[in-house]
This record gives C-alpha cells, structure tokens and sequence, in this order.
C-alpha cells in the first residue's frame, strides 16, 4: 500500500471561502484547480485523447525522441515529485529510463491520485511510491517527511500556463527552492495559430465544455450553490495579445447563484473565468526558467513547433 499524506480537504471552511470570494469578484472567477475531482480527472483524461488536443502527445514524442539526453540530465537513482500526477502515466513511462528509488505524486484530486497509485504499484513494485495530497497554487512546500533532497521535480502538461506569467514566475521560486539541489523537467505549450488553440479548447464532441461545465457540479458540492448547468455554457476564447486561452462558464439568462451565506447575480451573457493557459515562446520560458533560479536549462521541441520540454538545475541558495 502507497504511504499517503493528505494535506488538502476539500470541505474546508478554506475552500469555501476562497470559492465565495472568487465569485464575489467582478468578473467572478473561480480557480482551475477546483476542475480535478474524479470525474473532472476522468474528463480531462479522455480530453487528451481528442484529435484537437495535441500538447500531451506532443510531449510524449518529444520525451521519447530525447529520453536520452533527458535521462543524462537527470541521473537515475533518485526521487521524482510529479506536480499534479494525475494519472501519473507520464511519470511512469520514465521509470524505466530514470529507474527512481522514490516517487511522490502530489495532487489535489486526492481520490483519483490514491486509485492511481494503486494501479502504479502493481506494476512497479521496485519504487517507493508516495501519494501527497495537496494544493500547491499558494507555492511549492514540500513536507518534511519527505527528507532530504535532490529532487527532480516533474511538472508536465503545460499545467504551469494556469499560472499568468507573474504567478508563474513566483511559483517557478517555490519550485527550484523544493528541488533541494535538484532540477526541474517541465512541458510547456508553444503560441501556435489561434485556430488550432481554440479548437484544442472547444472540441467538437464537446469534452472539454463537459470538463468546464463539470465545475457548476463542484461549486453545488464544495460551496453549496445552486447553479443549473443547463443556465450555463462553454467558452474558450484566445486572447493573442496575452498569448493564452481562457475558459469562461457563460450565464445564458439573468440568474442569481445563491449559497449559503452570500450570492452572486449574474446577468446573462456574464461569465465565470475559470482557467487560463498561457502558451510560452521557447526563449521566453527560458528566461523565466533563469528569472527564477534555474541553470544549465536545455529545451526539446517537437517536429511541429507545438510544445517546449525543458530541464533545469535548481542553482542552490
Ligand atoms: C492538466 S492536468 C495534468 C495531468 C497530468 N500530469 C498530465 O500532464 O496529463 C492537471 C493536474 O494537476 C492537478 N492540479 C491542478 N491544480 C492543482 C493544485 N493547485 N495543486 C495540486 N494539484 C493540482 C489536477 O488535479 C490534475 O491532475
């Protein structure tokens, strides 16, 4: 059985408050992170086996072309910490090259990560497997159970583009300081035409506005709001200038989202901004690599200019 730390609980009085406060602003919003329980996980997973979806099959090949190089960057023997495992099926497809003593898999979905695991140890019984349940979104603190470093810390799927690049810049801090020495190996999505960005966030067979949608679900367990999802639609919009897609949940008539102790009214047409993905020039997510401690940073892309890997030592101090 995985040892398990949970340091998030989703019924907290925390959680709650930070979900009210959020759609309480003008315009409401409501963290991505709020999208993962099981089902958004499941969502999210069927999500990248989408034609229109193209970052998590990008950075496969580009892992497997440079597994070599990746795996010379890395050494083998070591403890990996997978930021938002999911799955964790990327992780695994490195154990072989990487052969980790350890591996932490740190996830808010603690549910979805615990099923994860199991299946994981099954397979791989010669790894010490570590689930951490936890938030991250404030910045990378890694529990002292965990000892000493060096870590490498994994943290694909173009997840740090939920961050605007301020945040990121201040999360990349947290990271390289929990590295303990280590290094970093990161996915990050490229500018690509606005075409296929929009299509990889609004797909015809409509899972990802399933995915979106999934959140009024959330807000009715965590906060206790009475969102109807059929008031409510899908919407992925490309801001060029910004270089991201932002997903909105757009109210489809006047409405009031009640919850206990506060409400929201909402007139139609108004929308929750509930993620955003900012995409990254190679170059300028070198130099935010650089502006946040990392060294020696080398970067992979893919045949089609669609995706950036890099790695990175996290410089000590
Ligand atoms: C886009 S999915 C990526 C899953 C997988 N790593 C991949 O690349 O396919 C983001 C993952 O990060 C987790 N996550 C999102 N926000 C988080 C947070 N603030 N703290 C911890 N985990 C988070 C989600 O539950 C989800 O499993």
């Amino acid at each position: 059985m995985p040892q398990f730390i949970s340091l998030h609980h989703e019924d907290s009085a925390a959680v709650r408050r930070e979900l009210a406060a959020g759609l309480c602003e003008r315009p409401p919003r409501v963290s991505p992170k709020y999208l993962y329980d099981a089902l958004g996980s499941r969502l999210f997973e069927a999500i990248t086996e989408l034609p229109e979806y193209t970052p998590t099959r990008a950075e496969r090949s580009i892992v497997d072309t440079h597994l070599g190089d990746i795996a010379a960057a890395i050494g083998t023997g070591g403890t990996l910490v997978d930021l938002g495992a999911g799955n964790c099926a990327k992780a695994a497809r490195l154990f072989d090259a990487l052969q980790p003593r350890r591996y932490v898999a740190v996830d808010i979905a603690v549910d979805f990560l615990r099923d994860a695991l199991l299946a994981l140890e099954f397979r791989h019984p010669e790894v010490e497997l570590v689930g951490l349940g936890m938030d991250f979104s404030a910045g990378l603190v890694l529990p002292t159970e965990l000892g000493e470093g060096p870590f490498t810390v994994l943290y694909p799927g173009s997840s740090i583009g939920n961050f605007t690049p301020d945040e990121a810049l201040a999360f990349l801090r947290s990271v390289r300081l929990a590295c303990r020495g280590g290094g970093l190996l990161i996915g990050v999505d490229r500018v690509r035409d606005a075409t296929s960005l929009q299509l990889a966030y609004d797909d015809p067979l409509q899972v990802t506005a399933a995915f979106n949608r999934n959140l009024l679900r959330r807000l009715n367990q965590l906060l206790g709001t009475d969102a109807r999802l059929e008031d409510f639609r899908h919407l992925a919009v490309y801001d060029v200038q910004r270089s991201r897609i932002e997903m909105h949940l757009e109210a489809l008539r006047d409405l009031t989202l009640s919850w206990p102790g506060g409400s929201c009214p909402m007139a139609a047409g108004e929308r929750i901004h509930t993620e955003n993905s900012c995409k990254y020039e190679p170059a300028d997510f070198q130099a935010l690599l650089e502006a946040a401690g990392f060294q020696d940073v080398q970067g992979w892309t893919d045949a089609q200019r669609s995706f950036s890997v890099f790695h990175a030592r996290a410089a000590e101090g």
